[in-house]
């Protein structure tokens, strides 16, 4: 147990949590930050993503203790009123379909462009590549992404 004091979306935060609790836990449950989502927890779905000093990053596999001094950017943290340029790709080519992994999708993406300005197909498969839906949402979101790199 210990106290962990995080940058998040902006803000310093302190969390009281043993030190391998998955950040995704402290996230969503501790500060009530629900953008991330849980899927398979172990790194592997892409539901969680957010990103870190600039990179996409998974909050399910990396611990509250790893993420001290990090400047973590979740979903919620992209824009005020949810219209960040890739948010309002997602919106126009209407990608969701549940809506349960877009945050990870939109997260990746951003990381991606912010890399990649002007993305390939093959590096938007690359980047996109781990970020599983189960509607089967790519071919929108391919053209989503290409959408908020214009
Ligand atoms: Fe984090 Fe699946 S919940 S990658």
């Amino acid at each position: 147990m210990g106290t962990h004091r995080l940058r998040v979306n902006g803000s310093w935060h302190e969390v009281d949590l043993p030190d391998d609790t998955p950040l995704l836990w402290a996230l969503r449950e501790d500060l009530g930050l629900t953008g991330p989502k849980y899927g398979c927890g172990v790194g592997a779905c892409g539901a969680c993503t957010s990103i870190v000093d600039g990179s996409a990053f998974r909050p399910c596999t990396t611990s509250v203790a790893d993420a001290v001094g990090g400047d973590i950017t979740t979903i919620e943290g992209l824009s005020r009123r949810g219209d960040h340029p890739v948010q309002r790709a997602w919106v126009e080519q209407d990608v969701a379909q549940c809506g349960y992994c877009q945050p990870g999708q939109i997260m990746t993406t951003v990381a991606l462009l912010a890399e990649h300005p002007d993305p390939s197909d093959e590096d938007i498969d690359e980047a996109l590549r781990d970020n599983v839906c189960r509607c089967g949402t790519y071919a929108r979101i391919r053209v989503a992404v290409k959408r908020a790199a214009c």
